[in-house]
């Protein structure tokens, strides 16, 4: 693919998500020399708009990378716009086409040219988009991908009707389902972690697990993005998507493939057996809080709304290595920090209790995702000196004092949507939602956000910046027995 020409249409090129990842991701990209030189990248959409006029729009959010201004600037002499009536306006897409092709044509004399579709856009418009690109802007000579964004519907049955959409005009090799959740370094590192070390693999199960938990939590709240959050909530938003996608790794069995061509179906049959095993989640597994103010928000019209910004749910997986072990999921938005991990707690060590007076709390890995990627496993020693009493440490890895670039830099881990763009390119699918494990994903999560939607279910209040509903606390050990020690504090955060 990189002696090919290379066209990337984004469609939806005014939008926030285009200006905010897709475009910086492709100058990473460019810059990094990971593109085909014969790459051109189209925007489209409705506004009117000149090339120069999409250019300078797009600055702003190119400039705010570390790349230079030539860079920045080589970049944007590669970026074109066209502009269409409507999203499926079939002339627009023809003149795109014609536009794609001199461009093929003149920038290169091979053979083939690939085209990536980028949809920035809503869902509600992806049939006429891709009826139009079907219609009139594939590639004649090389591949033509489409990656598509969330929201995949609200529910198992818009979600049906989604892939039947897409599935008409596309076949699923085609077709890449973000959840940029799978791009992110710790969720990929899984799979060394797991099968690459043999410490790991052996007690990676029922027999020493107490529970696991899944944690997402942002500091701010909607934040004038209430007209879409009030129509989906937290459940949809975060856990039926991100979180779970994390625990079909951490849960899978091993693959037989991991890398190479065949990888990403046996990842993916890997993590969908995981969602099989997880029955839909009932409402008594669950605990659902509202920060107070949520509707405040002028962009949300319900001021009466139920809808989550805080949950907890607790699943079971119904396997060999985890029957009985609680998977936990706690998300939520306005708490008092930013921090998405992965928690596994080990159950007491056997002779703790009588030799060390129940003072050893117990063992737990942390896969910390964001911020400041770090692994690290909460480990007793010995108190140093005179005293024989054990306290809790930790051995760890942690990416920001221990992997550097060849300049020194630690700059070693590239966003999310860099990453995944490039694999779309190189044509791996293992980090994209294959389409049976978005049905299984949305059949588990359904029957909860209906009832809790028919039936008005009312979350509890917190406040904002705290830790959520202090009942949550109380939940989460009840159904998890799941112990928290409160005087633990990861030692690299008190030094950062
Ligand atoms: C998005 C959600 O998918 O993920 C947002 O729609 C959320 O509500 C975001 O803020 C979080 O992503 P990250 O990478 O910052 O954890």
């Amino acid at each position: 693919w990189k002696k090919a020409g290379l066209s990337v249409v984004v469609v939806g090129a005014s939008g926030d998500l285009a200006k905010k990842k897709t475009y910086p991701s492709l100058l990473h990209l460019f810059d990094d020399n990971l593109l085909p030189e014969d790459t051109v990248i189209y925007g489209y959409a409705r506004s009117n708009m000149t090339n120069e006029d999409l250019r300078a729009k797009l600055r702003p959010y190119l400039e705010n990378s570390d790349c230079s201004k030539e860079v920045v600037d080589t970049f944007l002499s590669k970026c074109f716009y066209v502009k269409g009536g409507w999203y499926g306006d079939i002339d627009a897409f023809a003149t795109l086409n014609q536009e794609l092709s001199a461009n093929e044509d003149r920038l290169s004399s091979k053979l083939e040219h690939n085209r990536l579709f980028y949809f920035a856009i809503p869902p509600n418009v992806f049939e006429e988009t891709g009826v139009a690109i079907k219609q009139k802007c594939m590639s004649d000579n090389g591949w033509t991908r489409i990656i598509v964004e969330k929201p995949f519907g609200r529910d198992l049955q818009s979600c049906e009707e989604l892939l039947a959409t897409l599935s008409k005009h596309f076949s699923e090799d085609q077709l890449f389902r973000i959840d940029h959740y799978l791009g992110k370094e710790m969720v990929q590192n899984l799979l060394v972690l797991r099968f690459g070390n043999i410490m790991f693999e052996n007690i990676w199960n029922r027999d020493n697990v107490q529970c696991v938990m899944l944690t997402f939590k942002e500091p701010f709240g909607t934040d004038g993005r209430g007209g879409y959050f009030d129509n989906y909530g937290i459940i949809r938003d975060i856990v039926q998507n991100h979180l779970l996608q994390v625990l079909t790794l951490l849960a899978m069995e091993p693959p037989t493939k991991a890398d190479g061509p065949e990888s990403g179906e046996s990842i993916r049959n890997a993590k969908v057996n995981v969602l099989h095993a997880i029955p839909p989640i009932t409402l008594d597994e669950c605990f659902l809080g509202q920060y107070e103010g949520y509707t405040d928000d002028e962009t949300i019209k319900n001021k009466d709304s139920n809808t989550p910004t805080f949950v907890v749910i607790r699943c079971f997986i119904h396997t060999p290595r985890w029957a009985g072990v609680p998977f936990i999921f706690k998300a939520g938005k306005a708490l008092n920090e930013r921090k998405a991990e992965m928690r596994i707690q080990f159950k007491d060590a056997p002779a703790a209790s009588f030799m060390f007076d129940d003072k050893c709390p117990r063992n737990e890995l942390v896969i910390r995702m964001q911020p400041n990627e770090a692994i690290y496993w909460k480990t007793n020693v010995k108190s140093p000196g005179f005293s024989g009493a054990p306290v809790q440490s930790e051995l760890e890895v942690n990416y920001n004092t221990r992997f550097f670039n060849n300049s020194g830099q630690n700059d070693v881990n590239p966003d999310a949507y860099t990453r995944l763009i490039l694999e779309v390119l190189r044509g791996r699918s293992a980090a994209f939602v294959r389409e049976d494990e978005l049905r299984r994903s949305w059949a588990i999560f359904t029957p909860l956000l209906h009832k809790i939607e028919n039936e008005k279910i009312r979350p509890i209040i917190y406040k904002r910046g705290t830790r959520g509903p202090p009942q949550a606390d109380d939940f989460i050990r009840e159904k998890s027995g799941y112990v928290r020690n409160e005087d633990y504090k990861f030692f690299s955060d008190s030094i950062e």
